[in-house]
């Protein structure tokens, strides 16, 4: 805890501050126990229960939730609560100073086969003249956020954190049970050679998206002129923390499969928190919306749950990749950045 505590005075953390995200990371640790136990705990499977979402809840996000409500509840200086599993905001402790939000576990898909899945969090000042349960509380843009992050249970369970400094990974040490700082300061590269989608969707894509993709597939051969490679891991933190650890283009864009619901990953606890790691960590996270294309930490929410299309990652490759989405409807000509350079 002493690197931890170092790094949030470092960032000039309030003492109720630290103690919001002591509370968040505390309970990441029996959740990362959880999943270490997995059958041997009964926790992995469905709990046949579907979310506000429509998705079947996961035992493990469920209980994952069930652990951060309660202990979250137990803290005085948060006001209220929004969670992936919970329809509405839950209202806490009307002096609460600070507002939570996170996804218990992200990547659910991932937990009956042994794969990657994390938590993710992020911290917002309260509103004063707004209502501790209403949803408003939640309406800020993703650049007021005071604190964000993700523990993800891999081969290693590590937490990512950015409390208004640089982006740090800690690192649960199996034996004191402690997290111990063990990247300072995480630095994504300008340029990639190696993007994220789940390819599944592509018949789905605009015309504009497409191309982008086409061209990365053309490799050397095409107007990229560089061979890239591809990761999909199903779970936002995994991908999120490759990009982190060595570059990357991550991108869930905007489809067609279902008219009223065009993009997939939420905003408030998906994309604000991963794009403010992102961010403060060198690298750039954009969504495109009504033919614009917006920083994510900019946008403004209209509802608690309201979904949003993300492409993030390596800062030179987030450019170009909005050059080909930049013009909708018209053959986009895309603007080749200058050192975009084989790694
Ligand atoms: O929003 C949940 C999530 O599991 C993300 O973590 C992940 O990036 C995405 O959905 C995976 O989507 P798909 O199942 O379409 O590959």
């Amino acid at each position: 805890m002493q690197d931890l505590e170092n790094c949030l005075n470092h960032d000039k953390a309030s003492a109720e501050l630290k103690s919001v995200v002591t509370t968040l990371i505390d309970v990441t640790k029996e959740i990362a126990f959880a999943v270490r136990q997995g059958a041997l705990a009964g926790v992995l499977g469905s709990a046949q229960v579907e979310n506000v979402q429509g998705e079947t809840q996961k035992k493990l996000d469920v209980i994952a939730n069930d652990l951060l409500k309660s202990a979250l509840s137990e803290n005085s200086c948060v006001r209220a609560l929004a969670s992936e599993e919970e329809e509405h905001v839950v209202a806490l402790h009307q002096s609460g100073k600070y507002i939570v939000a996170f996804d218990p576990l992200d990547g659910s898909s991932n937990i009956d086969i042994n794969g990657q899945i994390g938590t993710i969090f992020t911290i917002y000042p309260a509103l004063e003249n707004v209502a501790a349960d209403s949803p408003a509380q939640f309406f800020q843009l993703g650049k007021n956020q005071l604190c964000a992050g993700y523990v993800l249970y891999g081969a290693s369970t590590l937490l990512v954190l950015t409390s208004g400094g640089p982006t740090r990974c800690f690192t649960l040490d199996p034996h004191s049970n402690e997290w111990v700082l063990t990247n300072a300061q995480l630095q994504v590269p300008q340029n990639t050679q190696e993007f994220s989608i789940n390819m599944a969707n592509q018949r789905f894509w605009s015309d504009n998206f497409k191309r982008y993709v086409a061209d990365l597939l053309l490799g050397e051969t095409g107007v990229r002129g560089k061979r890239f490679n591809m990761r999909w891991n199903a779970a936002m933190v995994g991908d999120v923390h490759r990009v982190l650890t060595r570059g990357g283009i991550f991108m869930y864009p905007n489809d067609n499969r279902n008219p009223r619901q065009p993009a997939k990953l939420r905003l408030l606890y998906e994309a604000n928190p991963m794009a403010l790691l992102i961010e403060n960590a060198g690298g750039k996270a954009c969504s495109e919306a009504m033919n614009k294309i917006q920083r994510i930490l900019e946008i403004t929410p209209e509802s608690l749950h309201q979904r949003v299309s993300v492409v993030l990652g390596s800062a030179n490759e987030v450019d170009i990749c909005n050059t080909y989405l930049f013009k909708r409807d018209q053959q986009a000509e895309p603007v080749l950045i200058e050192n975009d350079e084989a790694y």
